[in-house]
């Protein structure tokens, strides 16, 4: 273990940070750091694919909604022509915002300030007495709203990336898209979004989230114990048995499971009257294969902060059976000790009425601002960000990231896993975790 690095500059803290992860530890620094903030801002979230939506929010020609990178916002919108934009909400003239409300539909955008106008595809249209005000030869083409270079979609979650020399979505998602296949791709008419987002503000650092729901299975017996004792959770030890971790390039993870649900549910977590809209024919053989073992893709991080929710809940054990329910959850960093969290519960369009009720209830119940594994989380996320600012702690703490390693019989890898990625012996290690914050310390290295 390196000496602790707090007196350095960043240069030398992340230095030290990569060579301490060989180590199985990490600086509690990593975690609250303004000055690691701000190059996570420039580094990471100006160019990484982030997601900011679901096209189910957006269905209609004029249809936008108020969304963030990092932390500017922006105006996801689709066009006249249905195509989808990512417009930076700040008016050429003084920066004024041009769009003040969360949702809407609207062909264009005028700035409060002075009247400027803009198309819902960010294209500049005028202004208040442009023709006496302005030269001829002012160019519209100049002053439109800037706008993400890159925009794409995958099973409808849109993604954008800011850097114009980005690497496409396929490949910055590499193997995880064989993974959101056998998740979203179960139907051909996918999922949609319940409602708008639900969205509160936490006092811990976004990465917090990150890692956790892309592999810290180690939590739930411990912190998540009273779900189970008030019924909201089915069985939080027979949960965990059949779980293991799959860690795949470029910083996502994920946490997986087998045979969730026993018989009647099929396909280990699905009641046979949903199960009947899936066709599996459109999945690969392997992705087949997967499915019809009963093995799921139950948690899992999306490099930097998209975490997607995909396990079984229970709105009342006394008189509701266990549902799956789905989620896409997003780490808004609002600082480096703040994270404004972001739900979006998910439904089959396909599937049966009942079921889809069942599953909302279920998630708002469990996540969600008022849900009870929320309020866990969030409480024990606080630690990081508050200790990573103490002067004493950043002298004297290392955290341990070593569960499992070099334990006989423990963590291993398996050694003929047929599918994508590496995957685990169990989840009682913290290799995910590693591969996340080694993928980060890179990231926010590069210059
Ligand atoms: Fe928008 Fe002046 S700031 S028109
Ligand atoms: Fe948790």
């Amino acid at each position: 273990m390196t000496a602790i690095q707090d007196q350095g500059g960043v240069d030398a803290f992340l230095a030290g940070v990569a060579t301490d992860l060989d180590d199985g530890v990490l600086p509690i620094r990593a975690f609250s750091s303004p000055e690691l903030h701000q190059l996570e801002l420039e580094r990471v979230f100006a160019k990484s694919w982030v997601y900011v939506g679901h096209v189910t929010e957006i269905p209609n020609a004029g249809d936008y909604v108020l969304r963030y990178v990092g932390r500017d916002q922006f105006i996801l919108a689709r066009d006249e022509d249905g195509e989808i934009h990512l417009l930076f909400n700040s008016c050429m003239h003084r920066a004024t915002a041009v769009c003040h409300a969360e949702k809407g539909n609207s062909s264009h955008f005028r700035c409060p300030y002075h009247g400027w106008i803009y198309k819902n595809n960010g294209d500049w249209n005028g202004a208040p007495h442009r023709v006496n005000a302005y030269p001829r030869t002012m160019d519209p083409q100049q002053w439109g709203l800037r706008k993400a270079p890159h925009v794409d979609t995958y099973h409808g979650l849109i993604f954008v990336n800011l850097d114009p020399d980005a690497i496409s979505l396929t490949e910055y998602l590499g193997d995880m898209a064989w993974y959101l296949d056998v998740t979203f791709g179960l139907n051909p008419h996918g999922m949609r979004v319940v409602g708008d987002p639900h969205r509160w503000v936490a006092g811990a650092n976004w990465k917090s989230g990150a890692e956790n729901f892309g592999g810290d299975a180690y939590h739930v017996p411990h912190l998540h114990r009273s779900g189970e004792e008030v019924g909201v959770f089915p069985n939080v030890d027979a949960a965990l048995s059949g779980q293991f971790h799959i860690a795949v390039d470029g910083g996502h993870s994920i946490v997986a499971s087998r045979g969730f649900l026993p018989e009647p549910w099929v396909l280990g977590a699905w009641p046979p009257d949903v199960a009947a809209i899936f066709e599996l024919d459109k999945l690969t053989s392997d992705q087949q294969e997967f499915v019809n073992n009963g093995w799921c893709a139950t948690v899992f991080t999306i490099f930097p902060n998209l975490s997607i929710l995909h396990v079984p809940g229970v709105y009342d054990a006394q008189s509701t059976p266990p549902v799956m329910m789905t989620a896409l959850r997003q780490w808004q960093p609002r600082s480096h000790d703040k994270t404004e969290i972001w739900n979006w519960p998910l439904e089959w369009i396909d599937a049966p009425a009942e079921f889809n009720r069942l599953s909302y209830d279920a998630m708002i119940t469990s996540f969600g601002p008022a849900g009870l594994f929320e309020q866990d989380d969030t409480v024990a996320w606080q630690g990081p960000a508050e200790v990573g600012t103490s002067v004493f702690a950043r002298q004297t703490m290392k955290l341990n990231y070593q569960l499992g390693q070099g334990v006989p019989g423990g963590f291993g890898l398996v050694e003929d896993w047929k599918f994508p990625g590496v995957a685990t012996t169990s989840v009682y290690d913290e290799h995910n975790q590693l591969r996340f914050w080694k993928h980060w310390q890179e990231k926010v290295s590069e210059k």
